[in-house]
């Protein structure tokens, strides 16, 4: 008989349903008597001992659905022990666990929520991390489950404004979600075509920026799409120290920056027409495609098969195509960023793609 605890933590994304349903099906065909714990709203059901007991019929139909059937929050607790108005947030986490008589605990979560479940299974319990986020980067896999789906929305939604765009022969900043990387501009940047691609990897210089569009216009291209990452950033502010950037940003009213690139550039083309556009929630949001439901799946057995193994304390990733696993303490506290030295940017600048630095 196995006892499993199973909570999805941080910002949700897409297929994090199907990545559950992976796993479960796998343990409830391969065990005999298997019991599903599901935590309610991440790493706060375990704490405040919210949790449902789950049955087979709860992972059916849910392959294609987006969100997460066990609800999700954002609950850093990055030491050991933290004590919030007298309740120690690890303490009762272990002791929900033990109440509970719980076998292992399968964490699907982002960086932040993977940090935290390395150090659940530095304090005795037997986790197993599941890599989510649109994001993509989470260090040590090649893939996130919910990052082809987001750059499946954000293509569409910079398609659309292509037509719009060329209508009124106007310039757009879009701001592409991402955080600290730049995965899903530089994919949805290439795949609509975009001649201006921003990531936080590679500042820019508004100055290069300007002279790539009016190059554009000189070939009678009158519009030009700049595919944004939320944390792009111009070399001027990429020597700031990090507080000085917070106090920046803060100063100039905490607004995003496309709005910054967007007024800095019309600073030098007084007669362009610029519009800013922010993709937002969107992208972690609805169905997970087809790709990201295959992968799922592929994940979920995976963890699975972890936990059947009794291999804990460690995430299931992809590398080169194939499933596989590496120790939990490997990845935390790690990102993956795009390299700006990689083929895919030195390639993209081969066919005439700016990333506004040089
Ligand atoms: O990590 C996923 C993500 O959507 C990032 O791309 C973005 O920076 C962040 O979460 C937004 O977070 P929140 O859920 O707090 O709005």
């Amino acid at each position: 008989s196995l006892r499993v605890g199973i909570l999805t933590s941080g910002g949700d994304c897409q297929a994090l349903n199907a990545t559950m349903r992976g796993l479960a099906k796998t343990l409830y065909a391969q065990v005999k008597d298997v019991e599903i714990i599901g935590f309610k709203n991440g790493y706060k059901g375990l704490m405040y001992e919210d949790y449902i007991k789950m049955s087979p019929r709860d992972f059916s139909g849910i392959i294609n659905q987006g969100g997460t059937i066990l609800g999700s929050s954002r609950c850093p607790f990055k030491k050991m022990q933290v004590i919030e108005d007298g309740f120690d947030k690890v303490k009762a986490m272990k002791k929900t666990y033990a109440k509970l008589n719980l076998d292992a605990l399968a964490v699907l979560g982002g960086n932040g929520s993977l940090k935290s479940a390395n150090l659940l299974a530095q304090q005795g319990l037997n986790v197993i991390g599941l890599p989510k986020t649109i994001d993509n980067d989470t260090y040590g896999t090649d893939y996130t489950f919910g990052f082809q789906s987001a750059i499946d929305v954000a293509t569409r939604y910079l398609d659309d404004i292509h037509s719009t765009a060329q209508s009124h022969s106007r310039i757009f900043v879009v701001e592409v979600m991402g955080h600290k990387v730049g995965h899903i501009t530089l994919a949805a940047g290439l795949a609509t075509g975009c001649e201006i691609i921003l990531l936080p990897e590679i500042p820019y210089d508004i100055n290069v920026i300007a002279k790539k569009i009016k190059e554009r216009n000189k070939k009678g291209k009158k519009f030009t799409i700049i595919a944004a990452a939320e944390g792009a950033i111009s070399k001027e502010d990429a020597t700031l120290s990090k507080k000085k950037y917070k106090a920046k940003v803060a100063a100039r009213g905490g607004h995003s920056v496309v709005e910054e690139i967007a007024r800095d550039l019309q600073a030098i083309m007084p007669e362009a027409e610029i519009r800013t556009s922010v993709i937002g929630h969107a992208q972690r949001g609805g169905e997970p495609d087809a790709y990201d439901r295959m992968i799922s799946t592929r994940f979920g057995i995976e963890g699975a098969r972890l936990i059947m193994n009794r291999s804990f304390g460690q995430l299931v990733v992809l590398k080169q195509g194939e499933v596989g696993s590496i120790p939990l303490q490997d990845t935390a506290g790690k990102l993956k960023y795009v390299d700006p030295e990689g083929k895919t940017v030195k390639n993209a600048r081969l066919m005439g793609v700016s990333f506004g630095d040089r």
